[in-house]
């Protein structure tokens, strides 16, 4: 009778963790009751699983995470952030479950990744500070929904130290983002490990944040002594002009995109202006006439814009954040829409060079995928949202025919495709899988490439005739050169006066 002990013990976990699951506000989506305990066991494989841990893949998910039956948690603001909040699942109605599809294994991964959750830039931060000292000296309480800021404080009291910088505290602190992204990546392809005496090599582009990440993630994937021990080592890009074409920024390298003030860079910052001078008078005018708050006279567009920017700083400082609470769904999704508009038209399908200088990390990158595991397995690289975006472009994953490449500046255009809070919030990345299938057809015998988003699989339009809706890897090799050869080169759209020799440093020595 020696289990029995053990079998009581094991109930009364179990107990504990089901009143956890039931007392929770994150899983509104709870399967029946009777469900439990065999989800909590894992033992299927392949059975729509409620449980944060899923054998099917060998891994676990974020806490965040949906039901992977495709039915939503109600509203959740931090799927309308825009890229200023913490790290979500992203999730779409017809998710395809991103287990490994019947007799594929991975064979080599390669990943584009944001740095974690950070504080606001120095720029953002200086507005926040401004409008936060010019409230407080107006010496009246504030009324209404403001009420909260007559006692609250900024989320720094050290901002010259803390802006730009990874956030360390609370539960979505950027360090244990990245070093829990590092540990899932462990989990889901610790198989791709080299075998000890390899170093991997890692990529950053050379900004403190963004390096950071990469040594947290690698101390998730390689252990804390990853650098002692020659695991891994991470490689710092410069972020300067004179890298040409061998960069991991190329919106800092492509010249004609840093001069062409209309439609280049800065494109980005003068849709979004547009826009917000659109939509946020009428809330300015809902907390300062209708919520008795005439002292503060008029709020800019820029200053309750800041106000709606704090929630997802804030949030990722402290764990929530009051501000959030200020504003209406309808609001959200105005401000969510002003940051999409930012990205489409600064590296997004709105940006005409956008392509060209997305196409250079996914071209290296298809050349290793083409080239397989022999060449190595892991390729992991760091860099800003505005690295990712013009990727995305090239890379075609989120066409809208309806509108691009002109995403509306006057209103919400709500059936649009492009949308970035789920896409590209702190920690973002996209994966490219390399499969090996061995299925008894043709349809599901060979190599095929699988699109992962933040967790969550994406068809790549026009190719997703493989297993698991990946795209046969010729296909996608294939759509890279025919791109290629449509733009033209990064050298030639943007007037940089280096070879074109393309990204030479993405290369694992060891294998
Ligand atoms: C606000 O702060 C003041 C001074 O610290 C304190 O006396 C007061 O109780 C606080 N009010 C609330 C609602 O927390
Ligand atoms: C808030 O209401 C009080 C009382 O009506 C008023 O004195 C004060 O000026 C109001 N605050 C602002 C910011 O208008
Ligand atoms: C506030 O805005 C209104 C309308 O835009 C303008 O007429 C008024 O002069 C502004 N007041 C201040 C104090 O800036
Ligand atoms: C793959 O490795 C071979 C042999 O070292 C090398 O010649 C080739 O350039 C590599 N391919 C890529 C895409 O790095
Ligand atoms: C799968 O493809 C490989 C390589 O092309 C071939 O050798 C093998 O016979 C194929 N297997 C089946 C079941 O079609
Ligand atoms: C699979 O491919 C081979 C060679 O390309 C072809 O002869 C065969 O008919 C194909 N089988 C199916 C089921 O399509």
């Amino acid at each position: 009778m020696h289990f029995f002990p053990g079998l009581l013990v094991g109930f009364g976990v179990l107990t504990i963790i089901i009143s956890i699951f039931l007392n929770s506000k994150v899983t509104p989506v709870l399967p029946p009751a009777s469900h439990f305990p065999a989800n909590l066991v894992c033992s299927s494989g392949n059975r729509p699983s409620n449980s944060p841990y899923f054998a099917g893949w060998n891994t676990w998910f974020h806490p965040e995470r949906v039901s992977s039956s495709g039915q939503f948690r109600e509203w959740n603001i931090l799927h309308h952030l825009g890229g200023n909040g913490p790290w979500i699942q992203r999730t779409t109605p017809n998710s395809i479950e991103n287990s490994l599809p019947d007799k594929c294994e991975v064979e080599q991964v390669h990943m584009l990744s944001r740095h974690s959750e950070r504080y606001p830039t120095r720029n953002a931060g200086e507005r926040h500070l401004a409008l936060v000292r010019r409230l407080k000296d107006l010496e009246v309480p504030l009324n209404g929904s403001l009420s909260f800021f007559n006692n609250w404080t900024y989320f720094t009291q050290v901002p010259e130290r803390d802006f730009d910088q990874l956030t360390s505290t609370g539960p979505y602190a950027g360090t244990l983002g990245a070093f829990t992204t590092g540990t899932r990546f462990r989990t889901r392809y610790g198989h791709l490990l080299p075998s000890q005496g390899i170093k991997t090599k890692i990529w950053a582009s050379d900004s403190q944040r963004v390096i950071e990440t990469a040594k947290y993630f690698a101390a998730g994937v390689f252990g804390i002594d990853w650098e002692q021990m020659q695991r891994a080592e991470v490689e710092v890009v410069p972020e300067t002009l004179d890298q040409h074409t061998n960069t991991l920024t190329p919106g800092d390298t492509c010249v004609r995109y840093i001069e062409d003030t209309a439609l280049g860079h800065d494109y980005g910052r003068n849709m979004l202006a547009v826009f917000q001078n659109a939509y946020i008078p009428l809330i300015a005018h809902r907390l300062v006439d209708e919520e008795n708050n005439q002292a503060v006279g008029n709020l800019s567009a820029l200053e309750v814009y800041g106000m709606q920017e704090m929630c997802g700083f804030e949030s990722i400082v402290r764990g929530t954040s009051p501000w959030c609470e200020l504003f209406t769904p309808k609001e959200w999704e105005h401000f969510e829409y002003a940051r999409d508009l930012l990205h489409y038209y600064r590296g997004g399908p709105g940006n005409k060079y956008a392509a060209a200088m997305g196409l250079l990390w996914l071209h290296a990158t298809g050349q290793l995928l083409q080239a397989g595991p022999e060449n190595g397995t892991l390729f992991f690289s760091f860099v800003h949202d505005g690295d990712i975006a013009p990727m995305l472009t090239v890379l075609d994953l989120f066409p809208d025919p309806k509108y691009d490449p002109h995403l509306p500046v006057t209103h919400v255009a709500e059936d649009r495709v492009w949308r970035v809070s789920t896409v590209m919030p702190m920690g973002g990345r996209i994966s490219f899988e390399r499969l090996r299938c061995s299925g008894s057809d043709n349809v599901s015998n060979g190599t095929y490439v699988r699109i992962n988003v933040n967790d969550d699989i994406v068809p790549l339009p026009g190719c997703s005739s493989g297993p698991g809706e990946s795209c046969p890897l010729e296909k996608f090799t294939a759509r890279i050169s025919r791109k290629r050869e449509e733009l033209g080169g990064f050298a030639e759209v943007c007037k940089t006066s280096g070879l074109d020799t393309g990204i030479t440093f993405l290369k694992q020595p060891g294998f």
